[in-house]
């Protein structure tokens, strides 16, 4: 009998076979992950989300926007001529929940950062169609109404900081008092313009 009709009628040979080489496959496409500067540390520059940017991340996330809205350029020539550089895992350290989505109804906006102006996005959030006609994003028009409400963002700097964002105590005790006035449209903007602005539209 041959290696291979051996392996073909021993059914348990052939599981001990398949499963090691699925192992070996396995490791050798995720340890190395483990060690790559470009998966284990933050891109140069990264901050965690100051008291506005993290507010707006909460409100795009109440508001449902990640169910139109990918935030994960995919390394193909596709991607990279319409968006900019793709992403990579270096940008989404302090993104606690990730938010890259995985349906675009609208455009991914991994790198919408600085496309557009501030107001550019209040026009287009109070109502789309008003700078996009054929648009089909639903209008927010509550974000310019809505003042922030700034009584848990010291709980929620503290839960971060817990979880290694490097939030220093002088920001948490001073972030109440910086989205003190501001909307949430502001914060939403605030948000948006940060999106993806550390790696450059190098493709
Ligand atoms: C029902 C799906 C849907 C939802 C929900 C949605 N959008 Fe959109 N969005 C779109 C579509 C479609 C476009 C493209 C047309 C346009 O620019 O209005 C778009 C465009 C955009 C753009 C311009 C992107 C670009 O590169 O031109 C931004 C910014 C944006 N949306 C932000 C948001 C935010 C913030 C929210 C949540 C408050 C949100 N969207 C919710 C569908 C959606």
């Amino acid at each position: 009998m041959s290696l291979q009709e051996k392996v073909e009628k021993n059914i348990g040979l052939m599981i001990v076979l398949v499963v090691l080489v699925v192992s070996v496959g396995g490791l050798v496409e995720i340890v190395p992950l483990f060690y790559q500067k470009s998966t284990t540390e933050p891109v140069e520059g990264l901050k965690p989300y100051d008291a506005l940017t993290l507010t707006g991340r909460d409100i795009y996330i109440r508001e449902g926007c990640v169910g139109c809205h990918s935030q994960m350029i995919r390394p193909f020539r596709t991607e990279t001529e319409r968006y900019g550089h793709y992403s990579v895992a270096g940008e989404f350290t302090y993104d606690r929940p990730f938010l890259w989505g995985s349906k675009r109804t609208g455009p991914d906006l991994a790198r919408v950062g600085g496309r557009y102006s501030d107001d550019w996005h209040r026009i287009h959030l109070i109502n789309p169609r008003d700078v996009v006609p054929e648009s089909i994003m639903p209008a927010y028009p509550w974000l310019e109404d809505n003042v922030i409400d700034a009584s848990s963002i010291e709980s929620k700097m503290r839960g971060l900081a817990m979880l290694g964002h490097p939030y220093s105590e002088a920001e948490i005790a001073e972030a109440a008092a910086e989205l003190e006035g501001k909307s949430e449209m502001d914060a939403v903007i605030a948000y948006l313009q940060g999106l993806g602005t550390l790696i450059k539209n190098k493709r």
